[in-house]
């Protein structure tokens, strides 16, 4: 490729494994062509549409581009994206064409390295300013197929709370989604350290005391029996009730329709939304399961019908003819001691076919 030498390259494919994914493994790889480079999805092809594990796919790929495309900026690069190029090859998720003199620094580069998710179970305040709310529709806006809401008034934030913590709550007692959530956790590396790929349970704030516990609840069988005494609700309480209820923002993006270019698009707002955040000195947690678990696929990916039925009607409710994608808490607190890493730049790289 002759748009970037070979710094530029590795800054801006840095910059892109650098983004968030939904269990911190990001199922890609990158091909260099002439002209820029391509996406391709480590599976045959991305999961079914219409459920909720596409959407978490889709999310986290339009994270990536997000940050491919902020970071070319920094050397005035503009990026043209088509996703799913070519119908014949499923796996091909992003053709990227690199654009030289084509765009403005986006000053959004500077905080790529920064961004986290913060799981401590506290947010502090203040509130986000007017002015700071502004910005960060300004930022999500830019993908206008995204709509920002704030849950902040008491009886909304009440309204989405039950969802959210019936959704959370599920995670802990549904075997299948409890195989997803603790397959993702990686135990073996202690509670000190980092891995590059999946959680560090480090990165999970969880109290010291609770640690031991919580590290046996991968079983299903010892999750099972503590969930004949209740453990599951608990659980959902403390991941989910009692830190949002502490946030002082509590915020969600929702779409109109559930296409791919839609969820893509919203995945992107919700990077550049969460950047901002970022530079504004905020953190924030991604919570999106009560919006998920509701979308009409999730019952063949293990959602119960009731609960889908619970979860589609609260939100319409909440927000009628709209459909929610991803919620998260806002607010103030210090980097944690442990955030997951990410494999070397060489292991998301594949020749070109
Ligand atoms: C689509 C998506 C869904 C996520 N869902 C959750 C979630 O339900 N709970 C949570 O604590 N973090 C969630 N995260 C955050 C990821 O776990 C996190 O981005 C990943 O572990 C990498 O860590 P980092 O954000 O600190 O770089 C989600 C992230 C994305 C992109």
């Amino acid at each position: 490729m002759k748009t970037l030498d070979q710094d530029q390259l590795h800054f801006v494919l840095e910059s892109a494994i650098l983004a968030p994914s939904a269990d911190n493994q990001h199922r890609f790889r990158f091909e260099i062509t002439d002209d820029g480079l391509r996406i391709r999805y480590t599976e045959a092809e991305l999961p079914p549409e219409g459920g909720y594990k596409r959407v978490l796919a889709l999310l986290s790929l339009g994270a990536v581009a997000e940050n491919l495309a902020i970071a070319a900026s920094r050397f005035g690069i503009g990026t043209q994206t088509v996703l799913l190029p070519d119908p014949a090859q499923p796996d091909l998720i992003m053709q990227i064409r690199l654009q030289p003199g084509q765009a403005a620094v986006d000053p959004l580069w500077e905080a790529i390295p920064l961004r986290h998710t913060n799981r401590q179970v506290r947010f502090h305040g203040p509130s986000m300013t007017a002015a700071e709310r502004g910005e960060l529709e300004a930022a999500a806006h830019i993908y206008p197929t995204s709509q920002l809401h704030w849950l902040d008034q008491p009886a909304r934030r009440r309204q989405a709370l039950r969802l959210m913590r019936r959704a959370e709550t599920e995670r802990f007692h549904n075997r299948l989604l409890h195989a997803e959530l603790f397959s993702a956790i990686r135990f073996d590396v202690g509670w000190r350290t980092s891995c590059p790929e999946g959680l560090p349970p480090g990165a999970l704030g969880v109290e010291p005391l609770l640690r031991p516990f919580f590290s046996q609840l991968r079983h299903w069988p010892v999750m099972h029996l503590a969930n004949l005494v209740g453990a599951h609700y608990i659980l959902g309480w403390r991941a989910c009730a009692l830190p949002c209820r502490l946030a002082p923002n509590l915020g969600l993006l929702a779409v109109k329709n559930t296409d791919t270019v839609t969820i893509l698009a919203a995945g992107r707002a919700f990077q550049r939304l969460w950047l901002r955040a970022t530079q504004q000195g905020q953190v924030l947690q991604p919570m999106p399961a009560s919006a998920l678990y509701a979308l009409p696929g999730a019952c063949e990916e293990g959602i119960t019908a009731d609960l889908r039925q619970i979860l589609a009607t609260g939100w319409q409710t909440i927000l009628p003819g709209e459909i929610p994608l991803m919620l998260f808490r806002m607010g103030h607190a210090q980097v944690p001691a442990v955030t997951p890493g990410r494999r070397a730049l060489a292991d998301y790289w594949r020749a070109a076919s």
